[in-house]
């Protein structure tokens, strides 16, 4: 909850201020105080009027007015909020920002600020790229701004990548853990989430490894980081920045992967989500197979340690709650509830991965669909962007782990 929160909203000049609309309707929701400054570049896609009928005040606009400064001087704006939250950073702002830039009152009030500041980037997949955006934002986290997103996926000019503001939900969450009040149900629990491929070397070049591109397992672990947690990511290498919140351990193979898991434990919940490799060539070679050695090489193959089924199993260590996933093309449900008695967890996550009906896959995608299944219900979640199905059921884990303490 945000009640008797202040926020102070910045609007910057980016094809998704008109989702800053959105973000203000939730804020509001949740109880809190929305005091907006449209800069001029924002006010080209919204205009005043929607952003102060949604908020309920006056809204503070670019251009240096001698009655809103004599009424509410920029020091005041930013002092009365409990946090600034810029969303869209568009790539100038933030460049402006970095640089201590003070030209007009968004960044004014930004440099006049003595509160927390978030900005939440959207832009063109390549201006996010560049170095120079990337030095930027690197300049920001350093200086303690923090910095939320920005998601993957179809980019408003049409073309595809990392820039589209992050979604509401999750701006909102990590306002709402920042400043809210109860917002962190999982304080003093601990969790552990697997994540990613595992990869099993054939020889010093080569591997077996699976599709999985870890973003379901770091969503998962950044939002149990979100509500407190102390959170373990035991990770196979993935192209994933580490998530906030979240303490990664880097692992190749499953039995790598097993030793990090062991080692994490004592936790109040783990959450399995990697893709573990099922076999590993049972004695890898010591050099690089060639081709002219003869006959294709014949792989024999060894069985991996099952991690879920061995952090499910009876013992003094075991998690309160433990959580698999189920990623199966066919008999969703029928598979799911089979593993979750073969591997004796708590709850499976049944994921489809069966190709859409765009033909798309689910591995690197950035929506999911999946099932909640537990000894004795089977809920289907509606479709969503993987950071909602994470925050999703890290306030279900909240609430189980809760309702047994309690
Ligand atoms: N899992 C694990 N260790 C393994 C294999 C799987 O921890 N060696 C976990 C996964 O993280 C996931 C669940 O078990 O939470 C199910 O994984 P999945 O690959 O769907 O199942 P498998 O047990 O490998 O069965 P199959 O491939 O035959 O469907």
């Amino acid at each position: 909850m945000l009640k008797d929160r202040n926020i102070l909203l910045i609007i910057g000049g980016g094809i998704a201020a008109f989702r800053a609309l959105e973000l203000i309707r939730r804020l509001k929701e949740q109880g809190a105080g929305v005091r907006c400054i449209l800069t001029e570049g924002g006010a080209e896609f919204i205009t005043a009027l929607s952003v102060a009928g949604l908020s309920g005040e006056k809204v503070f606009t670019d251009l240096f007015s001698l009655t809103d400064e004599a009424e509410m001087g920029h020091i005041r704006l930013s002092r009365e909020a409990d946090l600034v939250v810029v969303a869209p950073a568009t790539a100038n702002l933030m460049a402006r920002m970095v640089a201590g830039v003070a030209d007009d009152l968004a960044t004014t009030a930004l440099l006049a600020s003595d509160k927390p500041v978030m900005v939440c980037p959207s832009m063109n997949v390549e201006m996010w790229e560049k170095p120079s955006t990337q030095r930027n934002v690197a300049a920001l986290e350093a200086d303690g701004i923090i910095c939320i997103g920005p998601d993957s996926g179809s980019l408003a000019c049409g073309e595809e990548g990392a820039g589209r503001l992050a979604d509401i939900d999750l701006i909102v969450a990590e306002i709402t853990a920042l400043i809210g009040t109860g917002a962190r149900p999982l304080a003093g629990l601990k969790a552990l989430v697997t994540a990613g491929p595992t990869l099993e070397a054939i020889d010093p070049v080569r591997f077996i490894a699976n599709r999985s591109s870890g973003k379901q397992g770091y969503a998962i672990a950044e939002a149990l980081g979100r509500l407190g947690a102390a959170t373990t990511l035991v990770s196979g290498p993935t192209a994933l920045r580490v998530p906030r919140h979240v303490t990664r351990v880097d692992v190749t193979s499953a039995r790598d992967m097993l030793a990090a898991v062991e080692d994490a434990l004592p936790v109040d919940v783990a959450v399995c989500v990697a893709a573990v490799s099922d076999w590993r060539p049972e004695t890898p070679a010591g050099s690089k197979i060639k081709k002219n050695s003869g006959a294709p090489p014949a792989l024999k193959l060894v069985e991996n340690p099952d991690i879920l089924a061995a952090l499910s199993a009876p013992s003094n260590n075991r998690p309160q709650l433990v959580v698999g996933f189920a990623a199966e093309t066919e008999n969703l449900v029928e598979q799911a509830q089979a593993k979750l008695a073969s591997k004796g967890c708590d709850w499976i996550i049944a994921n489809d991965v069966s190709p859409d009906a765009r033909g798309e896959v689910v591995f690197g995608a950035d929506e999911n669909s999946i099932h909640l299944i537990t000894a004795d219900k089977v809920e289907a979640w509606e479709r969503a962007r993987k950071s909602v199905i994470a925050d999703r059921l890290a306030h279900r884990i909240a609430d189980a782990l809760t309702r047994k303490a309690g």
